[in-house]
């Protein structure tokens, strides 16, 4: 990362704690590493982006339904699935500094450095050896690649390490009072299984025809071996995931379909398109015919934001052999019975929210010949900024605070509104502009006359001047969802 990126980063960073978006988890106690707590105006862009995924999965198509499968799932589900024996990260221990990491991402680091000093011949093939020993699982050669390539511990700066082991990221607890009698369970790393086991039972109760889908959003959880990059790699972590059941032959014509579907969903935000790209996967999961990151270009480079993948029927059957439940569906068209193959749009909300962060801050001079200025804004979408307007006195006295809240009092029956009355009113708008609020409406003597404010926009800055009564139908235009899922229709 340059210093100029590196800055940015640090600065999305602050100004998501300064400003009540995102606080280290447990921060009094010095925090827990890799968990974070959404503040008051973080749980209303969280919230936003949650309707706004929701309303586009499930009020658009009428195929698909939502539903809200419990964290808890039996254990066998994760027997079935393949994460009891194959959800795992290669780990390595420094002896020295004891910490460990991911084997992987410390050649990852290597790589990125031979690249930093020129030497892009060296990280070609460094990432080829990577790739190599991932697909083939060789441990040892995991190791052999750290020693070879001297890569040290950036703690203790020795090589002294263990071998490479596998380490699986699932948490377990125990359910039930007796430890004897407990259960393990675990904490479900995905949603999806949440959907797939209840396939039959959404299929029959909402007597869905195939092609259809289920959506959920829900909380996750993996014990990430090393955490890293904010809210980039959690361990509690939130998906919004849809599982796409359809007809064996269909999958790859509805996988292009949802490839296309997801990445206009997120252009639709307002961000720099150049900022997105697909990036395939070379090597597929066993499970999958094809399958596909959206990545975003962050400050740290391109990443992952949301994954599409076309699962086949592995999930469905995989569940019918360890339950032994049918899970078929028969299809009236060609009147047979078969497992539905699936396609899945699986993305990371806690990725997009730093997506929209990194889009949203800004740095503006604004200064004149007599005078230096400047300001920060959050330019969201206005549809998901967390307060959509704020109502602002002139000053405190003469009746304009009173005349300021019978404004604010009809207004918040729709939206988020702040009222604020401290300060100077330049001071306030710059406070508006810090949190990304679209509409700051002022009220002055002239409000008191002929019921009239100003109105103004974020963005521009500008200001006009506007009848009272029209507040709801200007703010409505710009800040209702319905404007955004338009553009998808
Ligand atoms: N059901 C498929 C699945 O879970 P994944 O690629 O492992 O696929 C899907 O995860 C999305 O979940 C990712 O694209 C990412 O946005 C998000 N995600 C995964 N691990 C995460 C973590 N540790 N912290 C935050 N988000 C994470």
């Amino acid at each position: 990362m340059s210093k100029q990126t590196d800055d940015f980063f640090k600065n999305i960073i602050s100004h998501a704690k300064e400003y009540g978006f995102v606080f280290p988890s447990s921060e009094i106690y010095d925090g827990l590493s890799a968990v974070y707590d959404y503040g008051q105006l973080g749980s209303e862009l969280k919230n936003n982006l949650k309707t706004y995924w929701w309303k586009s999965m499930v009020q658009l198509n009428e195929n698909i339904v939502g539903i809200d499968a419990a964290i808890f799932m039996h254990p066998t589900t994760w027997k079935a699935s393949g994460h009891v024996d194959g959800f795992n990260d290669p780990m390595i221990d420094n002896k020295d500094s004891k910490k460990r990491y991911r084997a992987d991402q410390l050649i990852e680091d290597k790589i990125d450095r031979y690249e930093k000093d020129g030497k892009t011949d060296k990280a070609a093939q460094l990432q080829k050896d990577l790739d190599d020993a991932l697909n083939a699982d060789d441990l040892a050669r995991l190791k052999t690649i750290i020693e070879d390539h001297n890569i040290v511990c950036p703690i203790s700066g020795t090589k002294n390490w263990t071998d490479v082991r596998q380490f699986n990221l699932m948490f377990a607890t125990q359910m039930g009072a007796m430890a004897d009698g407990a259960e393990q369970v675990y904490l479900r790393p995905e949603t999806a299984q949440g959907i797939f086991v209840n396939f039959l039972n959404v299929q029959k109760t909402g007597r869905m025809k195939i092609p259809f889908g289920i959506a959920q959003i829900g909380k996750a959880f993996r014990n990430e071996v090393i955490a890293r990059q904010f809210i980039m790699r959690m361990r509690e972590f939130e998906q919004m995931e849809m599982q796409f059941f359809v007809r064996p032959g269909s999958e790859l014509d509805w996988y292009k379909q949802w490839k296309e579907t997801r990445l206009k969903w997120h252009l639709a935000l307002g961000a720099d398109p150049n900022k997105y790209r697909f990036h395939d996967h070379v090597k597929l999961a066993h499970y999958a015919n094809a399958a596909v990151d959206i990545e975003y270009q962050f400050p740290f480079g391109f990443k992952e934001v949301e994954g599409i993948h076309s699962r086949t029927d592995f999930d469905l059957k995989q569940h019918q052999e360890f339950s032994g439940k049918k899970l078929q569906y028969f299809d009236p068209e060609i009147n047979q019975s078969y497992i539905p193959y699936v396609i899945e749009t699986s993305i990371g909300l806690d990725r997009l929210f730093l997506t929209v962060l990194a889009n949203s801050l800004v740095q503006e001079d604004l200064s004149t010949e007599e005078r230096q200025d400047s300001r920060v804004v959050l330019k969201f979408h206005p549809a998901i900024a967390p307060v959509k307007a704020a109502v602002l006195p002139l000053t405190k006295k003469d009746g304009l605070p009173e005349k300021a809240r019978e404004i604010m009092a009809k207004l918040k029956l729709d939206y988020n509104i702040q009222y604020d009355e401290k300060d100077s009113i330049g001071k306030r708008y710059r406070r508006q502009d810090a949190i990304g609020t679209p509409f700051c409406i002022t009220v002055d003597h002239q409000s008191l006359e002929d019921n009239t404010v100003t109105i103004r926009h974020r963005d521009s800055m500008e200001q006009e001047r506007v009848n009272a009564e029209d507040l709801e139908r200007i703010i409505a235009d710009r800040v209702s969802l319905s404007g955004l899922l338009k553009q998808l229709i």
